[in-house]
Order: C-alpha cells, then structure tokens, then sequence
C-alpha cells in the first residue's frame, strides 16, 4: 500500500495508524520489529520521531547514530512497554548489533523495535519484521510504502462507517 505524506503533519497522522496496525500484530513472546528502508533523508527518523511522539514519548527523539540504540519506556497505557531506536547505518554488521542487546530486544514481546537501515544487518532481521519503505518524492513529499503483513490491520479511514 503506497501513502503520501505532504508534510510533517501527514507523516505524524500516518503514524498514528502505523501505531495502530503494529499494536494489532504483536506478536507473543517476542518483540514487534518495525524496519525502515530508505536512502539518506528519507524520512526514517522523521517517521520515528512521530511513531515515539504517538506512544507518548515526551523526550525529544534524535537520531541514534552515534549511540546506536535508544530505549524509551512508554506511559503505562501505550500498546508496547518500551520503544527501542536503532540506526544500523554505522554498524559494521550483526555482531556489532548482537553487542548492544539485539537478542535480548527482540525476545521482550512488549519491546516495539524500530530499526533504520536494516539493510546493513539483514541477517539478523526477523522475518517477522514488518518493512516500511520510504523515498524523498522532493522537497515536502515522502512515499511511504505499508508492507502486505500490515494493510489488513491497518485502521479504516475515520470518514468510513462501521
Ligand atoms: N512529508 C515529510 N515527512 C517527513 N519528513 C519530511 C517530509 N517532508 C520533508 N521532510 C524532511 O525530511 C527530512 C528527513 O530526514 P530524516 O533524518 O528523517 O531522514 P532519514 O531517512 O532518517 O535519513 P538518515 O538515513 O540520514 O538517517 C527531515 O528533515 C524532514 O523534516
Ligand atoms: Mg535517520
């Protein structure tokens, strides 16, 4: 399913459903992996920054780059305990990411772990993961492709009945 966002404000009301649709796919006993694929400036960590603003993050979201993995405990009411950011562009592969926890992330059923550039460790991606796709279309514009595992949870437009 293609979505276009037009601006931040697009992207933070895609987030909302993409909070949704994931909260509807927990999975038990193991972790909820978001993947987010795109070139440079695609709007993975705007996307993030969004998905941690819907689940009541009220710290400011940057990018992990260079810490590699954030963890944020979520408000008591949110569908997932912990969020966990990680941005895999500077790891050298999976054993970087199996030294920052990655085991243990992903066998915490309440952990919603949303990872960018899964591409540089897709070894070690679950095929459980769900990957969303992203691309500058220019300036303001972003395409952001919902995968097959997500559309049938994905929350009916708020204008349709019943
Ligand atoms: N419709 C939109 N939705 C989201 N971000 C947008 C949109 N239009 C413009 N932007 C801008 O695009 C930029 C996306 O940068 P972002 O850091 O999220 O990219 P990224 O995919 O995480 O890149 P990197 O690979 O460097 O981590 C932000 O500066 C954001 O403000
Ligand atoms: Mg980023």
């Amino acid at each position: 399913m293609k979505l276009v966002s037009k601006s931040i404000i697009e992207t933070k009301n895609i987030a909302h459903d993409l909070v949704r649709a994931l909260a509807s796919a927990r999975l038990s006993g193991r972790a909820t992996v978001l993947a987010l694929a795109g070139d440079l400036g695609a709007g993975k960590t705007a996307l993030t920054k969004a998905i941690a603003h819907e689940l009541g993050v009220a710290e400011d979201v940057t990018s992990p780059t260079f810490v590699l993995e954030k963890i944020y405990r979520l408000p008591k009411k949110m569908p997932f305990e912990h969020l966990v950011h990680i941005d895999a562009y500077r790891l050298e592969g999976v054993h970087e990411l199996e030294a920052i926890g990655w085991d243990e992330a992903l066998a915490h059923h309440g952990n919603l772990i949303v990872i960018e550039w899964p591409e540089r460790v897709d070894q070690a991606i679950p095929h459980t993961a769900h990957t969303v796709r992203l691309r500058a279309v220019n300036e303001t514009t972003r395409e952001i492709i919902i995968p097959k595992s997500l559309v049938p949870l994905w929350p009916e437009p708020k204008t349709k009945k019943n």
